[in-house]
C-alpha cells in the first residue's frame, strides 16, 4: 500500500467516489465537486500548489488499484501546522484503509517538518473519529456552527495532534 501524488487521470475515480450518497452523508456539500470538471480543477489546483508545498493530495493505492485519498492542506510553514482530510471508496471501507492512509500521511507531514495537525469532522461521523483516535489525535471539542450551507449552520468537532 502506498500514497502517490494525485494525477489528472484520477479525476474519474475521485469524482465517482465522492458522488456516492453514503460517502456524502457527513460531508458539507461545498466539499463535494458537482461535476467532473470541478474535480479536474481541484486536481490541477492541488498539483500547482504542491509545487509550493501548500497542498498535497495523495491517492492511496494497493497493487495499482485506487483505494481512496488523503490530503494535507492549510499548510502553514511559519507555525509548522497543517490540516488533513481523507476518503475511501465505498467498496474498500471498513478494512483499515483510512487508518493506514492517515498513518502514511503522518510520515509525509514529518518529512515536511511540520509540528501540529488539525482535523475536523461531523460530530456524527464516528468512523472518521475512530480513524483520528487510532492515529493519536486528541479530541479538542465541538465547534458550533462552523459551516453555513444551504441556509443552515453545521457543527464540526476539532481533533488535534502534536507530532
Ligand atoms: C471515514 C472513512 C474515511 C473511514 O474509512 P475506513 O477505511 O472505513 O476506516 P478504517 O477501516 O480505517 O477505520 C474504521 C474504524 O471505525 C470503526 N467503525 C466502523 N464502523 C463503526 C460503527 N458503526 N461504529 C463505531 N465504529 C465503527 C472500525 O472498527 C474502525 O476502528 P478500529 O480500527 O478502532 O476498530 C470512510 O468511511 C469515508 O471515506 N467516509 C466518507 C468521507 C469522510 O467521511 N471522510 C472523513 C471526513 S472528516
Amino acid at each position: 500500500m502506498k500514497l502517490r501524488e494525485v494525477k489528472i487521470e484520477d479525476a474519474n475515480f475521485l469524482f465517482k467516489t465522492k458522488q456516492d450518497k453514503e460517502f456524502q452523508k457527513y460531508l458539507p456539500d461545498m466539499l463535494i465537486p458537482k461535476t467532473l470538471k470541478e474535480e479536474e480543477k481541484e486536481i490541477k489546483d492541488a498539483i500547482r500548489l504542491s509545487k509550493k508545498e501548500q497542498w498535497f493530495y495523495f491517492i492511496l493505492e494497493e497493487k495499482n488499484e485506487r483505494i481512496g485519498y488523503v490530503d494535507i492542506y492549510k499548510i502553514n510553514k511559519k507555525h509548522k501546522r497543517c490540516s488533513v482530510g481523507y476518503g475511501i471508496a465505498k467498496k474498500h471501507c471498513n478494512k483499515g484503509y483510512a487508518t493506514k492512509a492517515l498513518k502514511l500521511a503522518l510520515t509525509k507531514i514529518i518529512e515536511l517538518k511540520l509540528h501540529t495537525i488539525e482535523a475536523t469532522t461531523n460530530p456524527k461521523n464516528i468512523v472518521s473519529q475512530r480513524v483520528l483516535l487510532n492515529n493519536g489525535f486528541t479530541k479538542i471539542g465541538l465547534m458550533k456552527d462552523y459551516y453555513y450551507s444551504k441556509g443552515k449552520y453545521i457543527d464540526r468537532i476539532l481533533y488535534w495532534k502534536v507530532i
